[in-house]
C-alpha cells in the first residue's frame, strides 16, 4: 500500500493514507509519520481496527505512555484492571454511571494536563462508537495564533506566565476560579517554544488558564479574552467529524481541541492513550 499525507486544508491536520496500525512500522515509516505529525500539529488515519495492545504500540512511536492522573475516587469500573495510560471518553452509563471521563456535551478549548508542571506532549484517541451527528472535535492551530497576535500585545506578554488550573470533569468553565480540594494547577510560560520544531505557540486556554501573573486582574482578563477570541476564529481551526475506526494523535505543544456538543442518547467511547513531555519552555529564553 502506498503511504500518502493528505493535508486537511484548514487551519491544521492531515489524514494518512495507506497504514493498517495493527502491523509494527518499520523505522523509516514511523519517522515519516513523526515529521508528519510534527509538522501538521493532528493526523489521523481511518477505518482502523485497534485493540488496547495495538494502540498502546502506536503510542510508543512517539514517547512513553503517559499516566491516567484522575484521583481514584474518579476511576470507576471500565478503568479497573486497564493499562495506567488508558482512559476512556463516554456517556455511556452502567447503573446510572458514566463508564467513561467526560461524558456529555461541548467541551472548551484546552491541552490535555496542562494543570500539571509537565505537559504531555501527545494525546491519541480512538473512536469506538460514535453518535450520528455532533460530538466533533476541533483543533486550533498555536503556532499560526501565536503569528497572528498584535505585536504589542506579544511583547507585553513575552515573559509573562499563567495560571492554570483544572477540576477533573469540568467541561464547561462556569465560575471564575476553581476551588475544589481536588483541584490541580501549575504555572506555565504564556507563550512556548516547541523543543522539535523550534516554533513558538500560545499556551493558555479558556478552560484552565485563569490569571496571567504580574498583571491586574481587568489586565489580565482584557488580554486572555482577546487570545481565546482568536483562537476559536476558523481560520486556526480544523473540525475533526469522527468515524468509528478513526485514531487521532495531536500534538499538546502548539495545539488546543475542544469538543461540540452531540445527543445525550446516543452512544459515544473513545480510548484515549497519552504521551508524556516535558515542562514548557517559554519564549522569552
Ligand atoms: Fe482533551
Amino acid at each position: 500500500m502506498r503511504v500518502e499525507v493528505i493535508p486537511t486544508g484548514s487551519g491544521c491536520g492531515a489524514e494518512i493514507r495507506g497504514i493498517d496500525l495493527r502491523e509494527p512500522l518499520s523505522d523509516e515509516l514511523a519517522q515519516r509519520i513523526y515529521n508528519a505529525w510534527l509538522e501538521h500539529i493532528v493526523i489521523f488515519f481511518r477505518n482502523q481496527d485497534l485493540q488496547e495492545r495495538d494502540h498502546l504500540q502506536f503510542t510508543k512511536y512517539f514517547g512513553s505512555a503517559g499516566d491516567y492522573m484522575r484521583p481514584s475516587t474518579l476511576r470507576n469500573n471500565i478503568m479497573k484492571n486497564r493499562h495506567d495510560a488508558v482512559m476512556f471518553v463516554s456517556n455511556i452509563r452502567e447503573n446510572g454511571q458514566p463508564i467513561g471521563a467526560l461524558p456529555d456535551g461541548e467541551m472548551m478549548f484546552h491541552t490535555d494536563t496542562a494543570y500539571d508542571t509537565k505537559i504531555h506532549k501527545a494525546t491519541t484517541l480512538y473512536a469506538i462508537e460514535i453518535p450520528s451527528y455532533g460530538g466533533e472535535t476541533i483543533f486550533s492551530n498555536q503556532y499560526a495564533v501565536y503569528e497572528a497576535l498584535p505585536e504589542t500585545l506579544k511583547k507585553e506578554l513575552k515573559i509573562r506566565e499563567a495560571y492554570t488550573a483544572y477540576e477533573f470533569g469540568t467541561t464547561v468553565k462556569d465560575k471564575a476560579e476553581y476551588n475544589d480540594p481536588e483541584m490541580r494547577s501549575a504555572n506555565h510560560p504564556v507563550f512556548r517554544t516547541h523543543e522539535e520544531t523550534g516554533g513558538i505557540s500560545v499556551f493558555v486556554n479558556e478552560l484552565m488558564t485563569e490569571k496571567i501573573i504580574g498583571l491586574s486582574n481587568r489586565k489580565s482578563s482584557a488580554y486572555l479574552e482577546q487570545i481565546f477570541a482568536m483562537q476559536r476564529e476558523t481560520r486556526f481551526c480544523y473540525k475533526h467529524r469522527w468515524q468509528a475506526g478513526d485514531l487521532i494523535i495531536w500534538d499538546n505543544r502548539c495545539s488546543l481541541h475542544a469538543r461540540r456538543d452531540f445527543p445525550r442518547d446516543q452512544r459515544r467511547l473513545l480510548r484515549r492513550i497519552t504521551v508524556q513531555g516535558d515542562r514548557p519552555m517559554s519564549a522569552a529564553l
